[in-house]
């Protein structure tokens, strides 16, 4: 495929001129040719007690990483891989909320891809982007105190700190698509005649996540939530949920206050799911 991105190089200042923001994008920003994480970078920033809105972003990433442990597979210039440190104040944010979070920054990137490329992009549970049941996208939220031994001693006692990573594919080589994704992975540039420029979308995302976590600071989480549903692709669906030996299947009904998600199983009883991965009954009856 005839490929725009590739030249529309990820580009430090060209996002910070296009950003709208009060803060978020314009910390200790950095921009890596290559690194193993942005996650991972951001983290060790987060310790170091930089400024709330700090962005790493990377043209690659070694080891990327996805959540529940999985990777993210991230070829040099072909998505957007970056990771945001916020530090929520927190009289704002009482840390049982801290899952809005990353509800916050699945709606925020739908919100910006939809207004900046007008594609129908969806919210499979949690936060997955999709397009046409492909995932284009994923949030991966970690807390620096939970990965990072005593990493909490260098910050304000009244802040908290979230590192907010956002990979988004924007156009692939096929060949880079391992195996094992080829029905599960897609990109922007495949859905879109409109080139797809990386520093804008980049630059619409930061905006559109802090505006999100505004939400939750100014307590809106019902706004969230239902803005939420309005991207979801798994509410009113059968789905599967497998956790080790256990499998769980049932109507998705709604999400919890905390954006867990609450299923209705064949034998009326009703079950919540924190975490995990979900698959979406499809018309032929088989689950993806
Ligand atoms: C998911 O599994 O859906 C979440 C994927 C998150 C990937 C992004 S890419 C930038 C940041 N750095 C990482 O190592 N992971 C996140």
């Amino acid at each position: 495929m005839n490929d725009p991105t590739k030249s529309n190089l990820l580009d430090l200042a060209a996002i910070e001129s296009q950003l709208t923001t009060r803060y978020l994008g314009r910390g200790k920003n950095e921009l890596h040719e290559t690194i193993a994480s942005t996650n991972s970078r951001a983290l060790e920033l987060a310790k170091a007690s930089v400024p709330s809105g700090t962005m790493v972003l990377a043209r690659q990433q070694t080891a990327g990483r996805g959540r529940l442990g999985r990777s993210w597979v991230s070829p040099l210039d072909s998505g957007i891989y970056a990771s945001f440190v916020l530090r929520p104040p927190r009289n704002l944010v009482a840390i049982e909320r801290i899952t809005l979070y990353t509800l916050a920054a699945g709606v925020a990137c739908a919100k910006a891809i939809g207004s900046c490329l007008f594609l129908p992009i969806g919210l499979k549970w949690v936060n997955d982007l999709v397009i046409d049941g492909k995932k284009v996208g994923g949030i991966l939220a970690e807390m620096p105190s939970l990965s990072v031994k005593g990493a909490m001693d260098d910050l304000a006692a009244d802040e908290l700190a979230i590192v907010l990573g956002i990979g988004i594919n924007i156009c692939f080589d096929p060949n880079e698509v391992p195996a094992e994704l080829k029905d599960k992975l897609d990109w922007l540039q495949a859905h879109t005649e409109l080139p797809v420029d990386k520093n804008k979308l980049l630059a619409l995302c930061a905006k559109s996540i802090e505006e999100c976590c505004d939400s939750i600071e100014q307590a809106k989480d019902q706004q969230l939530l239902s803005e939420w549903k309005q991207y979801s692709v798994t509410l009113g669906k059968q789905i599967r949920a497998v956790s080790g030996d256990t499998s769980i299947e049932g109507q998705a009904e709604d999400i919890t206050d905390s954006g867990a998600l609450v299923v209705r199983k064949s034998d009326g009883h009703k079950t919540i799911l924190y975490a995990g991965e979900i698959s979406i009954r499809q018309s032929d009856g088989n689950y993806a």
